[in-house]
């Protein structure tokens, strides 16, 4: 099988100054990808590398610089899926005062970890017990608000640039597809919202038969059509990604009139994407590429 990753960094709209940004950001992310598919790991492993360089990187909707909601916290949610339709995801908001005081900085890689258990799906404070059981990253929940958003959510500032939720989808050398998905959900979201991204069918989707999808935009619009298994199942019959990925994305815009991007891997290794918003940032690297592909706008 011919490995081969895609990130997206989000649909959304990116001024001028922030288009450098982006594609220096998902072109790392594709790199850390790539170099775990190319010395033999999994695409679980690859999903996660990439999505924890976003989850680092201010520039994105994810991890440290996401969006704040209506208290002004960081609230994550993130979730990955293997091909073979295990599955794990978390959606660990710091509500109020309670455990608050914790944050991860990684929710990628304890969804990874919730892949192998059961219950699947663990919310704020079981989610945070969950990170600090296994050994997560964690740290206060302060230091994952960047200055931008501080001051954008203090200021009451209209945000142009800021969501939307980033993703990976990875295929390794053994044929198994994996994808991920991790955001700070919609800005000023009420405390406690849940969006599409730690949902299974709708924030992401992987079949080690079909392919691997994951989405972005607003969970409001996304989850009514189940956009990632919606997109995959536009691949059947061999269907290029970049058609069912647009064909995805027609339905929702025509079936709930909203914003929203995919990308999309299939068995045999081809990418795809797709979006409605005005930009969206991806990156893809496959055998035969001499460097990544990286783009704000297709
Ligand atoms: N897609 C992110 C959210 O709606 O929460």
């Amino acid at each position: 099988m011919i490995p081969t990753i895609i990130v997206h960094g989000g649909a959304k709209t990116i001024t001028d100054d922030k288009i450098a940004a982006n594609n220096v950001g998902c072109t790392a992310a594709v790199e850390a990808g790539w170099a775990v598919l190319i010395s033999g790991g999994t695409a679980a492993e690859a999903v996660e590398a990439a999505t924890r360089v976003l989850e680092a990187d201010p520039t994105f909707n994810a991890g440290l610089g996401a969006t704040l909601n209506s208290d002004g916290e960081v609230e994550l949610d993130a979730a990955i899926m293997e091909g073979s339709l295990s599955w794990g995801a978390m959606a660990p908001p710091t509500p109020g005062a309670n455990a608050a005081v914790q944050g991860i900085r990684h929710p990628i890689s304890v969804a990874r970890k919730i892949m192998d258990e059961k219950p699947r799906l663990l919310v704020a404070r079981g989610g945070e017990r969950f990170a600090v059981d296994c050994g997560a990253e964690m740290c206060k929940k302060e230091d994952l608000i960047a200055e931008e958003q501080w001051q954008q959510w203090k200021e009451d500032q209209e945000v142009i640039d800021r969501p939307n939720t980033i993703g990976c989808v990875a295929l390794d050398a053994s044929g198994v597809l994996a994808a991920g998905t991790s955001t700070g959900g919609t800005t000023k979201q009420q405390q406690g919202r849940v969006g599409d991204t730690a949902i299974v069918g709708c924030g992401l989707y992987a079949d080690n038969k079909i392919g691997g999808c994951s989405t972005t935009g607003d969970g409001e619009s996304i989850i009514p059509v189940v956009l990632a298994k919606t997109a995959i199942d536009f691949l059947t019959g061999d269907r290029h990604p970049d058609e069912a990925a647009q064909m995805a994305i027609d339905a929702l815009a025509s079936k709930v009139k909203g914003e929203a991007g995919c990308i999309l891997i299939d068995r045999q290794g081809r990418v795809g994407w797709a979006y409605n918003s005005s930009h969206m940032a991806c990156a893809y690297m496959t055998v035969g590429q001499d460097k990544v592909a990286a783009f704000t706008k297709k």
